[in-house]
């Protein structure tokens, strides 16, 4: 069948894909329709056709699931945040077991179980970290928000249902503030304007705040900055820091290279798992307070520690798996790239009193081959938690040579998980994966697996 743009259809989704979005077939022709559901009879009409598959969109649902539920968001079908509010929670937990078992799938690797998605008891307003860019909309209003899908149009948000809800406060009087003193909003096609990024993060454990004002340009008058501290200090109490991040780069990397601390240290505290952590706003932090705790409490129950063993953290950020883990070790080495993660890191190790722990700056994959060189140093324990990319294959080649007893692998991406464990195969046992709900109603999906060398070997 010749199927084209603007044709009207009945079809039935056979299953649920990516990104909030159900998947049909026109005469074996695979089409993505945003917003259906597994087990729905639609009427759609086409809006793009490409080679190999099409998009849909939905003219009216003739046949509901019964786990589509009225989304409680009212910027939900434009926001570019969440993509799975119009589907109850339970569900959502579903589709996302799924999406592992897929990838997995592809990979040859279906012979993995796949554990149940560890949830969330009430999964709204959990994001410790905040950030909205500043700019003008189409009518020349200044707004700050999140972006619209697949654009830079900000969409105005003074709530998010995933958001710290205090967080969002504090964003929406700093705006106002923004605003009400005529300060300029960045714009992205000029290159001109002042504030470019509202970032907050809070210690949910603490109750401590750090505001971070991302800036084009360092411009506002000290009189006003003045003003500003004083204003919103005296709403907030909690926060803790407030820090001007110079970034006059034609980028969309949030955060510039130049920080100016404002007012207090620079950082806040918070607590995982009874351990305390100092937070710079260049480190990285999981944004999920509660499932942090779930997440890492797995991954150590996965490296099933005695005592006596050495371990390494890689990409450590501030150390927080590795300290978690420290007090069942008899020594840990952390790497990571960003410096200030790593000065956080050695002084986290401080703060909790952990006299085992060594943390260095550097890429993995030429880091951890030149320290296992210099030291010889074989570690029991690996975890690794890379960035959604996942891991350089020599990060993995390093792995396999010196053939640690366990290796924990973290991920925050299903497929390239996917296509390292692939590489791990060829040496560990691997038998089941632990999806763990990181980001409720958005598509994404954490997982943590346990690997053990194969004994044969
Ligand atoms: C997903 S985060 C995990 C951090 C930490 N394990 C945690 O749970 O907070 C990934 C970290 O890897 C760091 N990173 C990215 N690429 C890296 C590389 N090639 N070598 C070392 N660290 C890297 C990032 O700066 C970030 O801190």
């Amino acid at each position: 069948m010749n199927i084209k743009k603007n044709d009207e259809f009945v079809v039935d989704i056979i299953d649920d894909g990516l990104e909030g979005s159900g998947i049909a077939k026109i005469d074996n022709f695979t089409i993505f329709i945003n917003g259906a559901i597994k087990g729905e009879r639609i009427k759609i009409k086409i809006i793009k056709v490409l080679s190999s598959h099409g998009y849909g969109k939905i003219i009216e649902i003739l046949n509901k699931s019964e786990h589509r539920k009225n989304p409680d968001c009212m910027t939900y079908t434009r926001c570019g945040g969440c993509s799975l509010r119009h589907v109850n929670y339970d569900y959502t937990l579903k589709i996302k077991k799924e999406i592992v078992k897929n990838v997995l799938r592809k990979q040859g690797l279906d012979y993995i179980k796949v554990n149940d998605v560890l949830g969330m008891e009430s999964p709204f307003f959990y994001r410790n970290k905040l950030q909205y860019p500043v700019g003008m909309d189409i009518g020349k209003k200044m707004v700050m928000g999140i972006f619209s899908k697949r654009s830079h149009n900000i969409i105005n948000t003074t709530k998010c249902m995933i958001q710290n809800e205090l967080i969002q406060d504090v964003a929406n009087d700093i705006f106002s503030f923004i605003k009400n003193n005529h300060i300029s909003a960045y714009d992205e096609k000029n290159l001109k304007g002042i504030v470019r990024h509202i970032v907050i993060r809070i210690g949910v454990k603490t109750n401590e705040i750090m505001c971070t004002l991302v800036l084009n340009e360092d411009k506002i008058d000290s009189k006003l900055e003045k003003s500003f501290i004083d204003y919103i200090l005296s709403k907030y109490p909690q926060i803790k820091t407030i820090i001007k991040n110079i970034n006059n780069k034609n980028t969309n990397v949030i955060l510039g290279d130049k920080n100016i601390v404002l007012y207090g240290d620079g950082y806040i505290y918070d607590e995982i798992l009874g351990y305390k952590f100092k937070i710079s706003n260049m480190s990285f932090y999981q944004v999920n307070p509660i499932q942090t705790e779930v997440l890492y409490s797995k991954a150590i129950e996965y490296a099933s520690l005695k005592g006596e063993e050495t371990i390494f953290d890689l990409y450590c950020g501030i150390g927080t798996i590795g300290i978690c883990a420290s007090k069942n070790v008899k020594k840990l080495y952390g790497i990571e790239t960003i410096k200030e993660a790593i000065d956080d890191a050695k002084e986290n190790a401080k703060l909790n009193n952990i006299k085992n722990a060594d943390f260095f700056v550097g890429d993995v994959e030429k880091k951890l081959p030149e320290f296992i060189k210099e030291n010889n140093i074989k570690p029991d324990v690996v975890f690794i938690d890379p960035p959604r990319k996942g891991c350089e294959k020599i990060a993995i080649d390093t792995i396999l040579n010196i053939t640690p007893k366990k290796v924990v692998y973290v991920s925050c991406n299903p497929a390239t998980l996917a296509r390292d464990l692939k590489l791990f195969e060829e040496k560990y046992n691997i038998k089941e994966v632990t999806p763990v709900d990181m980001f409720p109603f958005t598509s994404h999906v954490e997982c943590v697996v346990a690997m053990t060398l194969r004994e044969t070997l």
